[in-house]
């Protein structure tokens, strides 16, 4: 048998956690309330959808610009500025294929075999492979669930080497629901500044926060020339079938993620990229809509969890996420995981999922399905915790 090659390694699989386990169950006709992935539960506005609809009858069914369409870059350009506070053109923008896509052009434009990465756990496991792909190896840097997972300088630069070249940020953070506040950022750009090192700031929950003020950490003294900021259409717009996203950087690592993103696809779909333009121009008042909604599911959930016998749950200040800390269970996160799809057919990620200090936590999402469903699936996981 002929072998690929080698930077195919076994981390560099997806893996969807509790949903792989739960599609067995629903095949075999089990009505399970999904509350593991983040998918939105809202349908695209309808000013979106027609706005792309009119692109593909205008003719933007050709090759274009391989950075993006140059009316959406003029405004995510504009959007950048104003909401996060850059200083950039429409140069300093590349169009990508979601945030997934983005961020493999990040990390695959600046981490060489060997280089170290660091992660703050609980972290986002599809960022892994893309790591590994590249040929870098993670390393993971504890946060501290005592301290509501807040970035240490300490404990984060206890883990920098002269191998590392990057730290991936998520902020807000999933699956904490963390805001990271100024003083945070601070303490992690003067660290990178510090150890000359690559910030990627994925902030794909930039729009969903419920009170916390969000900070682009790019936006920081001294970090636009070394941070990779990602951004997506997939949360807040209910957008996450078109595959939509964006990245900004200095011209350099603008240049170097177009070869990447160039070679393995060109640009990304003309007319959809007009769908784009009609939410960061005219979408404002309905993805607040949608906001406003997981807001209200947000405090259904974190209610919830409170009144049920061993958890307990702060509200996350950002993203569709619920962490809620499950010690007093006596189980581990994996295994009640495994018990509620089980008993109650609610899918809950473990925190586990997230790296091992996540083992005292479940990451219950409250965006994927209707508040009804949510209100259902609450009762369903409280009624099997008062069996335990
Ligand atoms: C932190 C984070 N980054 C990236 C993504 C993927 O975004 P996209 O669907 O735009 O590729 C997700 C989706 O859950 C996410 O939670």
């Amino acid at each position: 048998m002929t072998r690929p090659a080698r930077r195919i390694t076994a981390g560099s699989k997806k893996s969807f956690g509790m949903y792989e386990k739960a599609l067995a169950l629903e095949a075999a006709g089990a009505d399970l309330i999904h509350m593991e992935f983040g998918r939105p539960c809202h349908d695209t506005p309808q000013l979106i959808k027609d706005a792309a609809i009119r692109a593909l009858q205008d003719g933007h069914v050709h090759y274009s610009d391989m950075r993006g369409e140059a009316p959406l870059r003029e405004a995510l350009a504009a959007k950048l500025n104003e909401f996060n506070a850059m200083t950039v053109t429409a140069d300093d923008v590349l169009v990508t294929n979601g945030l997934t896509h983005a961020s493999f052009a990040a990390i695959m434009a600046v981490v060489d075999p060997g280089d170290e990465v660091i992660l703050l756990e609980p972290y986002y496991p599809q960022h892994v492979g893309k790591i590994e792909l590249a040929g870098g190896t993670v390393v993971l840097a504890p946060l501290d669930a005592a301290a509501d997972f807040g970035i240490n300088a300490d404990l984060i630069a206890a883990k920098i080497t002269p191998k590392t070249r990057a730290i991936v940020l998520i902020n807000p953070a999933n699956p904490t629901g963390r805001i990271y506040t100024r003083a945070e950022l601070e303490a992690l750009a003067d660290l990178a500044i510090r150890h000359d090192l690559i910030v990627i700031s994925d902030e794909v929950y930039e729009h969903i926060t419920y009170g916390g003020t969000h900070i682009s950490i790019a936006a920081l003294p001294g970090m636009a020339e070394r941070t990779i900021s990602l951004f997506a259409f997939t949360k807040a717009y209910a957008m996450d079938g078109w595959r939509l996203g964006y990245a900004v950087a200095a011209p350099n690592l603008v240049e170097a993620m177009l070869k990447i993103t160039a070679n393995d696809v060109t640009h990304v779909n003309a007319f959809i990229q007009y769908g784009a333009l009609a939410a960061i121009t005219q979408g404002e008042a309905a993805m607040q809509a949608m906001v406003d909604a997981d807001r209200v599911k947000r405090d259904i959930v974190v209610s919830a969890l409170n009144q049920m016998p061993g958890i307990t749950c702060p509200a996350p200040e950002g993203t569709i996420y619920a962490f809620p800390d499950i010690s007093g269970t006596g189980m581990g996160a994996q295994a009640l995981a495994d018990a509620i799809l089980e008993h109650a057919h609610v899918v809950v990620e473990a925190g586990s999922f997230y790296g091992p200090v996540g083992n005292n936590h479940l990451r219950v999402c409250f965006g994927s399905e209707s508040t009804p469903r949510i209100e259902e699936g609450m009762a369903r996981m409280a009624r099997f915790l008062n069996t335990l």
